[in-house]
């Protein structure tokens, strides 16, 4: 949607894949601080969201939405004032139903005007609005109202569609959100990680800026895959242009978990300003697949993966598949070893990955093969 917002992926912090319901004013604030001190927040993740559980269970007798007052006691408006004098952006959550899916708080349907205006009264700069108690209503229905007031709201704010890939709304979010869910919930393990940024992937053609396709939030750093594999996850959301909202608890994640989220050459595939998703361009098997995208200045991303456990493997990519012209010759940089490969490529950039495993490379055209 064209609201000034989302034109490169949003990237930030969530409450849901670590905390779920387990969320306060002390978890947020310290939340916000390690943001700040990882230097997390200086790599471009802006937005700290709440997710469901953060609202009272009843609205006021005015019909307004409150904040939790034994977990948000302060209120919202003063987290607000907090994250935003760190520089950063609050976001909230809602659901598009009667009540949110959690149960623990009201939803927006039928308040859609209200809300927004509560919301942005705030100081909210984010809304994850989720499929939930829909009432029978449509997607298609329910979704636009919220956009619509949240245009009237007085504040920029960034809608995000949370509705599980129904309905084919890649095929119209664009016209009402920034980014909309393609799938339903990731969960910390190689095999949903994997499931879900390939049902995201036939999606491609609908992200640009403004509206990104969403295969859901990231695991890094949750503990159920190993290191490999969060590098496998975090490097298909790099290139896929994939929204990289960070699920972990960021004021105790290890060194390597914060070396993953805070590559700055990966994060730059991410927010490329060309805004075009990668995609699957090749499968040669079972186990390995070339994923590839076009970057500014005539550069590519190139995501070789192997998917298998069995060995490591010798992955090709080819400039027909990459979408490379023929007698193009490249420089090709591993962005994760930061390491630019000595000489230049014509035609072709093979590598050995590991099981489980993925090496991401940027190409830079360097001229004509001799
Ligand atoms: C749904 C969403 C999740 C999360 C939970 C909260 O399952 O898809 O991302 O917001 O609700 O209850």
């Amino acid at each position: 949607i064209d609201n000034g917002l989302g034109r490169t992926p949003q990237m930030g912090w969530n409450s849901w894949n670590h905390f779920g319901c387990n969320i306060d004013e002390m978890t947020i604030r310290s939340t916000v601080d390690a943001l700040i001190s990882t230097g997390l927040a200086n790599k471009g993740y802006t937005y700290v969201n709440l997710d469901d559980c953060w609202a009272a269970y009843q609205r006021t007798n005015e019909g307004y939405m409150a904040a939790d007052p034994k977990k948000f006691p302060s209120g919202i408006k003063d987290l607000a004032d907090y994250v935003h004098s760190k520089g950063l952006k609050l976001g909230l959550y809602s659901s598009a139903g009667t009540r949110t899916c959690s149960q623990t708080m009201p939803g927006s349907l039928g308040f859609e005007d209200i809300d927004a205006k509560t919301f942005a009264s705030w100081g909210v700069d984010y809304l994850k609005y989720d499929n939930c108690n829909g009432n029978g209503l449509r997607e298609t229905v329910r979704f636009p109202r919220m956009s619509a007031a949240l245009s009237n709201a007085g504040r920029p704010i960034f809608y995000s569609l949370c509705e599980w890939g129904v309905m084919n709304v890649a095929t119209w979010g664009a016209q009402y959100g920034n980014s909309w869910r393609t799938t339903g919930d990731i969960n910390n393990s190689w095999a949903s990680m994997l499931s879900n940024i390939n049902t995201n992937d036939q999606f491609a053609s609908y992200a640009k800026p403004g509206g990104w396709n969403d295969p859901d939030m990231l695991e890094v750093g949750n503990g159920g895959m190993t290191h490999d594999e969060y590098v496998v996850h975090f490097s298909l959301w790099a290139i896929a242009k994939s929204p990289l909202i960070i699920g972990c608890d960021v004021r105790s994640m290890s060194k390597e978990t914060l070396d993953i989220l805070s590559n700055p050459e990966v994060i730059a595939i991410n927010q490329d300003r060309l805004g075009i998703q990668g995609k699957k361009v090749r499968q040669y098997d079972n186990e390995i697949e070339v994923w590839a995208g076009p970057l500014s200045k005539r550069r590519t991303a190139v995501l070789l993966l192997n998917r298998g456990s069995s060995g490591s493997r010798q992955i090709t990519a080819a400039w027909t598949d990459i979408g490379i012209k023929r007698g193009i010759a490249v420089e090709a940089r591993d962005v994760w070893k930061h390491e630019t490969v000595a000489g230049r490529l014509n035609g072709s950039l093979t590598a050995e990955v590991a099981p489980h495993s993925c090496k991401l490379f940027v190409l830079t055209h360097v001229g004509r093969q001799q």
